[in-house]
């Protein structure tokens, strides 16, 4: 059985106490970062800087989404910064390979991202060059949206084809993840979850955390 990771994303948490924040989801594994760039998708958040503040304060590992334009050129940086995870979009790649293995010899884990039209079939043969495989719930830009429950076929074809190689690559959910839909993502294959309304909404977010996990792992 597959472990079960969960991270928080501070997408919409207060940016002006990010340390505070961080502080409430230290019971997660890793802390999710969304970088985006106005031109990938249609909204601007942060970038290197702010995400080098973030790695000087948290008290767990970033896993940074990558939602910009030539990430071929940015990613590398936010591996050599220090984030855990780093994560770029398939759409947006010019040489997926090529940067994955660029973001492992940094040592980082490597993630693909998929939109919800993006299919899985295209990058079977590239799963031993990934340590993530995120499938989008929802179209990326914004918290708060409903989660896709037509993304939940790719997720179980994506887990299938893993167990079919042979490989230790982990399924990423995120947009949408709650406690009304985490479960749903759990049996389909997905075993990282990434929830960022669903935690910070909360009256108690590490409790919430703990929730979350304890519904993806029964
Ligand atoms: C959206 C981001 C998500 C976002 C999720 O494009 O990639 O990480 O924060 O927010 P919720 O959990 O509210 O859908
Ligand atoms: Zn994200």
């Amino acid at each position: 059985r597959v472990s079960i990771v969960i991270s928080p994303s501070i997408l919409n948490s207060d940016f002006s106490d990010v340390r505070g924040e961080l502080a409430k989801i230290a019971g997660a594994d890793y802390a999710h970062v969304d970088v985006m760039d106005n031109h990938f998708v249609p909204n601007l958040t942060l970038g290197l800087p702010v995400v080098e503040a973030i790695l000087r304060v948290t008290p767990i590992p970033v896993d940074a989404h990558l939602m910009i334009e030539d990430p071929d050129r940015w990613a590398p940086a936010y591996a050599e910064a220090g984030c855990t995870s780093v994560t770029f979009h398939a759409e947006a790649a010019t040489a997926p390979v090529k940067l994955a293995r660029e973001l492992r010899a940094q040592g980082a884990r490597a993630g693909l991202a998929l939109r919800p039209a993006t299919a899985i079939e295209p990058y079977l043969d590239l799963l031993p060059e990934f340590d993530m495989i995120l499938v989008m719930t929802v179209e990326p830009g914004f918290g708060g949206q409903s989660f896709i429950d037509g993304t939940l076929p790719k997720i179980a074809r994506t887990r299938q084809a893993i167990r079919d190689a042979g490989l230790d690559v982990w399924v990423q959910v995120d947009g949408g993840v709650s406690r009304a839909t985490i479960e749903r993502a759990a049996d389909a294959g997905a075993n990282v979850f990434v929830a960022g309304s669903a935690v910070y909404k909360a009256e108690d977010a590490a409790a919430e955390v703990q929730a979350l996990r304890d519904l993806a792992s029964a």
